[in-house]
């Protein structure tokens, strides 16, 4: 069994800051953030718009576009590093949130590559048969964990979420590359303030997004592309045979330096960081769900969806639509 990406569904933050708004709390400019990253807003999730919640919402446009009722849900997968609560897991939220009785959830932390290694864990779940429809969902609220007075980190990151509904079926093609560098983890780092050294200052700098940008940016251009060459030459494929390039949406120089890499159009890497900046794993799944929604997409058509990130991690998925 190969399980087939059946509908897909995003929840976006309805305030956004635009880049002039973080200018008024760091010293930046709307010119350097868009030069160095192609962020022009992102979107701030309220009180109210929590992880779990915006990633129900998610998971409720990707049910509907599926046509697939709650009670037929097996498997809730929910990629997030930044969860209102440690537990209950946010997807067991979720599950109570939508009405999926019939579900099992749980989290996967694998940062911004969160969605590729979640949708991994999905296909290898409808694989052996165990489940036939899975919710695969990206959510953060990166904006908990950003500190927002450090400027070489505030102006990228932004709330969201996406989800994508994953269907079991005898047909379609489906293939993966993923790797995890735990011994380079250092450059992109959170701590937790539930620990007993941050009981004295629990708004430490550690408990931030801390982050080597410069590292993390030549980790990225080097480990894209060559994982999604591994991943073309395992399957036989060549690059004109995808349709659409998929990234991680951290920075648009990242992606037009992977496109030159490859020597491909750029016009195959579509890019929404413009507008929600990096959300983490929510980024590829809010950028697969407009892509579906545009009609973008057709059936039998192959797209790569490739990721980084904090861990550190990477992984490019080969679907086909
Ligand atoms: O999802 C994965 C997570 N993270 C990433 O993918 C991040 C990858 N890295 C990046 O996107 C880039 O490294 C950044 C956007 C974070 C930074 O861009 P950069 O071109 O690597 O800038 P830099 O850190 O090399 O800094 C260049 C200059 C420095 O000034 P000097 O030393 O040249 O005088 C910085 O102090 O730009 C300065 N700078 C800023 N200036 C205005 C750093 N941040 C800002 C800012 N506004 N926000």
């Amino acid at each position: 069994m190969i399980g087939r990406i059946c509908g897909t569904g995003s929840y976006i933050p309805k305030v956004a800051w635009d880049n002039n708004k973080l200018s008024e709390m760091v010293d930046t400019n709307d010119e350097w953030i868009q030069e160095r990253t192609g962020v022009v807003r992102r979107h701030i999730a309220s009180g109210e718009e929590t992880t779990s919640y915006m990633a129900a919402e998610a998971a409720k446009a990707a049910l509907a576009d599926a046509s697939l009722a709650p009670d037929e849900v097996d498997l809730i997968l929910v990629a997030t590093i930044s969860p209102e609560r440690i537990m209950p897991s946010t997807s067991c939220e979720v599950q109570k949130k939508i009405g999926a009785v019939n579900a099992t959830c749980m989290d996967v932390n694998a940062a911004c590559t969160g969605f590729i290694f979640a949708l991994n864990t999905a296909q290898a779940f409808i694989g052996q048969g165990i489940y036939k429809n899975v919710v695969v969902i990206g959510a953060e609220s990166l904006s908990n964990l950003v500190n927002w007075q450090e400027r070489s980190t505030c102006i990228l990151f932004g709330d969201g979420a996406g989800a994508a509904v994953v269907r079991a079926g005898e047909t379609g093609h489906y293939a993966q590359v993923t790797y995890s560098a735990g011994n380079g983890g250092n450059v992109l780092t959170c701590s937790s303030r539930n620990q007993k050294q941050f009981e004295e200052q629990p708004k430490a700098a550690e408990t931030y997004m801390q982050m080597d940008g410069r590292e993390v940016f030549k980790f990225a251009v080097s480990k894209v592309p060559e994982v999604i060459r591994e991943l073309l030459d395992r399957e036989g494929m060549q690059p004109d045979e995808v349709k659409y390039f998929v990234l991680h949406q951290a920075n648009e120089r990242i992606v037009r330096s992977v496109a030159k890499r490859l020597k491909e159009d750029i016009g195959k890497f579509p890019v929404n960081m413009g507008e929600y900046g990096n959300t983490s794993s929510a980024s590829i799944p809010i950028l697969l769900d407009e892509l579906n929604k545009k009609g973008e997409l057709r059936a039998g058509e192959h797209v790569i969806l490739a990721g980084f990130g904090a861990g550190l991690s990477y992984g490019a998925s080969l679907i086909q639509w």
